[in-house]
């Protein structure tokens, strides 16, 4: 068994073996080549953004997501001044200057913490969900310059062009992220805002949108700035390894104690995990975004 962090990397996949299982980050459904390369390999592919716990949630993306949700802001803000390339606008404004409009996609635990650290800097937040229980709860528990709103595509398109900051942070489980501001949209945004599409790990929600890092994190199409950086967690390590080993350490020891079968056998949740194993793909979202490939 292999506990890691990030999904192998081509030199890692060669060393696998059939049987083996790699507990990790896998986010299949954004790389045909990663998801190719270990169904070759037959092992048993444990993904920690599909393990689902008691309550519904995704214990072992939350950590990773609060950690990237407020740092959204600290970059989406720094790509904001000029020398970057932005607007040359200060996020929360200062006495008579308006503060920045910040647009989050998606309330979930990046978009939460987005806001609560963009609000907590001056900047009008607005946040867009498909959920509407999930709307009400961010209702009752954001600071007043916060608004949440329901995504249509005629609202997404209002709040887009009208914003400076766009933070990326949909999630359909195991799927491809569902693009939301395609080039139209994009055409019509202000030029030298910004978008942070935090989602780009699973494949972004920005028709523009592609991987980058942190050595080389933006790049501007139709003048607009893009931030994509595929684990924004591994420029603050310290906190996130503390953050997700508090959250995986149980989890490796079940599995390690009880094994593979028994482990996901425990529950739905658990086994929603188990993306892949001997060839075959197991979670049906990743088996959807790969019909071609042996499944079920
Ligand atoms: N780049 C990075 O370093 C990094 C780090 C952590 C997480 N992430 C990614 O950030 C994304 C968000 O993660 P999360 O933990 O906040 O997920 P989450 O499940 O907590 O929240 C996602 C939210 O998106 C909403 N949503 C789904 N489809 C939508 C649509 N069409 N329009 C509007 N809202 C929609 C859901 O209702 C949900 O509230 C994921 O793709 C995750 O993998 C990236």
């Amino acid at each position: 068994m292999i506990i890691k962090v990030k999904e192998p990397q081509p030199e890692e996949i060669k060393q696998l073996r059939p049987g083996m299982i790699v507990f990790c980050y896998f986010h299949f459904a954004s790389s045909r080549e990663l998801t190719e390369g270990c169904l070759k390999k037959s092992i048993a592919a444990m993904a920690y953004e599909t393990l689902v716990d008691e309550q519904g949630h995704l214990p072992l993306l939350t950590p990773m997501s609060e950690v990237a949700g407020k740092m959204s802001i600290q970059e989406g803000a720094k790509c904001l001044e000029k020398p970057m390339m932005g607007r040359g606008i200060l996020l929360g404004g200062v006495s008579g200057v308006e503060p920045a409009a910040v647009l989050i996609l998606g309330g979930g635990v990046v978009g939460t913490n987005a806001a609560r650290v963009a609000a907590g800097l001056g900047a009008i937040v607005t946040i867009m969900d498909i959920n509407l229980d999930r709307l009400r709860h961010l209702d009752d528990i954001m600071p007043r310059q916060v608004t949440t709103i329901y995504s249509d595509p005629h609202a997404l398109q209002q709040y887009a062009v009208e914003a400076d900051l766009i933070i990326g942070a949909v999630l359909i489980p195991g799927a491809k992220a569902p693009v939301l501001i395609d080039r139209q949209i994009l055409r019509r945004m202000r030029k030298g805002s910004v978008i942070v599409d935090v989602s780009i790990d699973q494949g972004g929600c920005c028709e523009t949108s592609r991987p980058t890092t942190h050595s080389d994190p933006i790049f501007v199409v139709d003048d607009v700035v893009h931030y994509c950086v595929t684990n924004m967690p591994g420029a603050v390590g310290r906190t996130s390894t503390q953050a997700l080993c508090n959250a995986t350490i149980s989890y490796c020891r079940e599995l390690a104690g009880l094994g593979l079968d028994a482990f996901v056998a425990g529950s739905e949740g658990r086994a929603a995990a188990l993306n892949m194993r001997d060839g075959r793909l197991l979670h049906p979202a990743v088996a959807k975004a790969f019909p071609d490939m042996p499944h079920g």
